[in-house]
């Protein structure tokens, strides 16, 4: 979704660190880009496209024009009007004295824009947000200083918007924070704001979580957070472990695959000192203090909607009740609540609208409130009565596949920690040996040629039962994103009610079968039901139950705990999205349509 950065500062180069921000923000998704550089005069340059396309509009323009100490980016992803110059952000007032990028909406943009006609203004985009920088120009007519208008303007918004604002001849940008992420980075005779921290890693790692309703002055002296109110707002400085060079290539093709190879070191991560080797038990820090919950409905939505289905079964197993519901339909038909209930979001971002909406749901009507998320300070994790975190560190690639499978492993550690049980012993060793053996996936996995032989296929279809379901529907979604290729994950045993109609000889059917029990027992009957249909199958297995017998190809993975076995499943299955998307050669860390962190419901 759409990424913000703002600078101010004395390093004198404020548009190269504009574009380097908006750069690492690419990962969000977005259809234009734009930037303004302020001080002295203001200049503003925008694009529809990819932000090679600003760049070489800035490039071929004078860039002397662009120096000034303070400076604004955008990249946008289309909500009010379609991806065209006039629609990119930085939008500004009618003498180009005012700019302004926003993300999130103004719902009462047409209010507002009817207003501001109505006097005269005249517009040049079909965007929401290009109320703000008029209603601004307007509190400047009428003489305001500049924090007091764009104060004023901001209190006259409805909606949602983390907002950045630049005024010709002032050397000093002003946000301001409502359901919408932005947080502020602190340097050495700078400072920053952004919707994301990787806009600004390479500068500083010292960082602001800023909360709703908060406004912010940067000045090349430092930077203040008032309250609506205009109280000041004394803020901790927080230090992010991620490291630049964790946000960089390091020599993979694509983010997607660097961030699949990863696996080992991610998980590695999301288990340190999470595990009492030698007590054979799970410790979680932050559920310190948190009672065995009577039951519990995850909230999630996406790849972290099918973790939330794995994390639900993984709590039935252990005797506590557990549904998973859609985060966007619980927000508008929300499931009762009782006493002792915990609602659980999963979220890798923390910031998605749709899971935010249904975790203030639940909250208000009385519930105990947790995120199992991937980023410390996002808003789920300061909303929610608890946090825990999955520790992967950034992923850029826009499909998620690190923070998924920690995600699982985060999901291990809860239901262990929350619901206890007798089996911890078993599940200690398993997760310790787990990044190894996500290795032993990476280094054999014959997912590459296994694409290979379905050249012409145009439909695929993943089955799972039990823990594997939600891995088969995560196979699905991956394989779609990034191929763009149709595909769908069913429960194994669903088939036969209707979709075994779509199986012929020309649909590939990859079938997740882990362990030997009645379910990989029954998951094989599928698979000869497709095989019966001339269907082509791929068996995703540890060999346990011989299904390797009934497919044409096999995809192995190391034997495990029953309940690890459909995470090394996954990492077989991303393998498989990412070599098709690449044989296709597809943006496959910037899908199209699809954004990283989505803000709006
Ligand atoms: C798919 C993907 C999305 C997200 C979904 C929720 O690869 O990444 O389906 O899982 O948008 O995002 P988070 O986990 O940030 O709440």
């Amino acid at each position: 979704m759409c990424g913000i950065v703002g600078y101010v500062g004395d390093s004198g180069s404020t548009l190269d660190v504009l574009l380097g921000g908006l750069s690492n923000l690419e990962y969000r998704g977005y259809d234009s880009a734009g930037v303004a550089v302020g001080g002295e005069t203001l200049r503003v340059e925008k694009r529809a496209g990819e932000l090679e396309t600003l760049e070489a509009a800035v490039g071929s323009a004078d860039r002397r024009r662009f120096e000034g100490p303070v400076g604004l980016g955008h990249t946008r992803w289309s909500t009010h009007g379609p991806p065209t110059d006039e629609n990119a952000h930085p939008h500004t007032d009618e003498d180009g004295r005012v700019a302004v990028v926003h993300n999130g909406i103004v719902e009462n943009y047409r209010d507002l824009r009817d207003e501001l006609e109505a006097e005269g203004v005249a517009f040049t985009s079909e965007t929401d947000t290009e109320v703000v920088p008029h209603l601004i120009a307007r509190e400047l007519r009428g003489e305001a200083d500049p924090e007091a208008a764009v104060r004023a303007a901001t209190e006259r918004l409805e909606g949602s918007y983390a907002l950045a604002v630049v005024i010709e001849g002032i050397d000093a940008l002003f946000a301001a924070r409502q359901d919408s992420p932005l947080v502020l980075g602190v340097g050495e005779g700078e400072s920053f704001v952004a919707s994301d921290v990787p806009a600004f890693l390479d500068h500083t790692r010292d960082v602001v979580y800023l909360d709703d309703g908060e406004f912010v002055r940067l000045d090349p002296g430092g930077w203040t957070v008032t309250d609506a109110e205009g109280r000041q707002v004394e803020k901790p400085v927080h230090t992010v472990e991620w490291e630049a060079e964790e946000t960089g290539k390091s020599g993979y093709d694509h983010y997607t695959l660097k961030e699949i190879h990863e696996q080992p070191r991610s998980l590695r991560q999301c288990l340190s000192g999470r595990l009492d080797e030698l007590g054979g038990r799970v410790t979680v820090e932050e559920l310190d203090g948190i009672d065995a919950p009577a039951s519990v409905q995850f909230v999630a939505c996406g790849t972290s909607y099918h973790a939330a289905l794995y994390g639900a079964q993984l709590l039935r197993d252990r005797g506590t009740p557990a549904t998973a519901h859609y985060a966007h339909e619980y927000a508008t038909a929300p499931a009762p609540i009782a006493d002792g209930d915990l609602v659980i979001g999963v979220t890798q971002s923390g910031e998605t609208a749709d899971t935010l909406s249904a975790l203030r749901e639940a909250a208000g009507r009385g519930a105990e409130t947790l995120v199992l998320t991937n980023v410390v300070g996002s808003t789920a994790a300061r909303e929610c009565d608890h946090a825990v975190y999955i520790r992967a560190g950034p992923e850029i690639g826009v499909a998620a596949t690190k923070t998924f499978t920690s995600q699982l492993v985060g999901l291990n550690l809860l239901a262990a920690r929350l619901a206890g049980g007798d089996r911890q012993r078993d599940l200690v060793d398993a997760l310790r040996r787990v990044p190894d053996d996500v290795q032993a996936v990476l280094d054999e996995s014959g997912a590459a040629s296994v694409v290979e032989a379905f050249a012409d296929s145009e439909a695929f279809f993943f089955l799972g039962r039990g823990l594997g379901y939600p891995v088969a529907l995560e196979g699905a979604l991956k394989f779609k994103e990034i191929t763009y290729e149709h595909a769908e994950g069913f429960a194994a045993g669903e088939l036969k009610h209707g979709p075994l109609a779509l199986v012929t000889g020309e649909t590939p059917v990859f079938a997740v079968v882990t362990g030997d029990g009645e379910a990989a027992r029954k998951t094989i009957g599928n698979v000869k039901e497709v095989e019966a249909r001339d269907a082509p199958v791929v068996v995703v297995t540890d060999g346990a139950a011989e299904a390797g017998r009934y497919a044409d190809h096999v995809l192995e993975i190391p034997e495990t705990d029953p309940r690890l076995a459909p995470l090394l499943a996954n990492v077989q299955l991303q393998l498989v999205a990412y070599h098709r998307a690449a044989r296709l050669d597809r943006s496959i860390d910037k899908p199209r349509h699809l954004a990283k962190s989505v803000t709006v419901e």
